[in-house]
């Protein structure tokens, strides 16, 4: 199939163009450049040895849509490009509604006048807020604590209401957990412009020395070890989660979400030691209190996806964590003054 990936230069649209790639797709990309780099296609080139299309350009431009439309003409869009910062979303909400909601619409609006009728749509666990139970399955109520889960569930809805007044109209969700580690080339992993947010590129930046100490958000909370959980699931599983929701956009139509993520959760002690034992580096750590909108404990239950999509991740926690050791080892300062 021909794809156009939007937010293609990104962390996940990275990893996900070579495995398109691999699976003999064709692939292009739109990216504004807002948190990645055009070096990153230039090792996709490298890494593929194939083709890949690039406009830079936002989603939220109509005329780029349409020039990018007309010359590529995609038979399905991935659409990565967005915002993701839970801590910004609160101070500037009306731009997370920009860029995810009117991103997204701008996009929808876009594939009707090009007649593109496919969508796979990187969407997150956050949507679901507090825990009412866990494992969350995709019937679990949505009711996100942020304004970047509250622009995810905007977005998956405008899907939905698309695929329902339109036949033969496709919208993939897919509900991201936490994606973690690096392609195993160490050519292609996260490369935060500042302070990483999330825990595992901070553990990384400590390891190489870039960071003295990990701060730990809470070590009060109902989990074994006190610390927070969550369901870590490897970028290239995350990647092939998107080629399987293409084959599966193919003979389905109308919305469906699915959970990607692995089943497993891990505390923060628990990535502390596994990233000790790759790296065979010391992490020190020093204790805060709970960061705000912290919950204890996330968990996918990703049985959907496995029986409707045949996907399931196969990578290890000790995968992740050695992964993303190698990508930070042999980039210390990421994707700039690296060659
Ligand atoms: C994981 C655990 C922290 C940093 C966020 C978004 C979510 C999703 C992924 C996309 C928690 C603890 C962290 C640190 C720490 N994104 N931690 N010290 O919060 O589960 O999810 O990113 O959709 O929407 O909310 O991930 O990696 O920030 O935190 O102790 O320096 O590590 O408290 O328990 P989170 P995270």
């Amino acid at each position: 199939m021909r794809v156009l990936v939007t937010g293609g230069a990104g962390y996940i649209g990275s990893h996900t163009l070579l495995e398109l790639m691999a699976q003999g797709h064709e692939v292009c990309v739109l990216d504004n450049y807002s948190n990645a780099t055009p070096e990153v296609l230039t090792r996709v080139r490298t890494l593929s040895n194939g083709q890949v299309t690039d406009f830079t350009g936002d989603v939220r431009d109509a005329n780029k849509l349409d020039e990018v439309m007309q010359a590529f003409q995609p038979d399905a869009v991935i659409h990565f490009a967005g915002l993701k910062a839970v801590g910004e979303s609160t101070e500037k909400p009306l731009l997370y509604y920009d860029v995810n909601v009117a991103g997204t619409l701008s996009l929808l609006h876009a594939m009707d006048r090009a007649g593109c009728k496919k969508i796979i749509f990187s969407s997150s666990a956050t949507v679901y807020g507090d825990p009412v139970y866990l494992p969350y399955d995709e019937a679990h109520p949505t009711n996100p604590t942020s304004v970047y889960g509250q622009t995810k569930l905007a977005a998956e809805k405008m899907l939905t209401a698309w695929t329902s007044a339109q036949p033969g109209t496709t919208a993939v969700l897919l509900r991201y957990f936490n994606p973690v580690g690096a392609h195993a080339s160490t050519r292609l992993g996260e490369d935060p412009k500042d302070v990483p947010n999330n825990l595992m590129p901070f553990i990384a930046q400590v390891a190489v020395g870039k960071r003295e100490a990990l701060t730990v958000f809470g070590e009060d909370y109902d989990t074994p070890d006190g610390t927070g959980k969550r369901d870590y699931i490897h970028v290239v599983d995350l990647a092939r989660a998107h080629v399987a929701a293409l084959n599966y956009a193919v003979d389905h139509e109308g919305a469906r979400p699915f959970n990607i993520g692995t089943g497993d959760s891990y505390s923060v002690r628990d990535m502390v030691a596994a990233f000790e034992r790759a790296s065979g580096r010391t992490i020190p750590t020093k204790l805060a209190g709970r960061r705000a909108g912290d919950i204890a404990e996330m968990q996918a239950n990703a049985s959907r996806a496995q029986t409707e999509m045949g996907w399931k991740a196969t990578h290890t926690l000790d995968d992740m964590t050695a992964s993303t050791w190698a990508w930070q080892a042999a980039n210390p300062n990421g994707y700039i003054n690296t060659d």
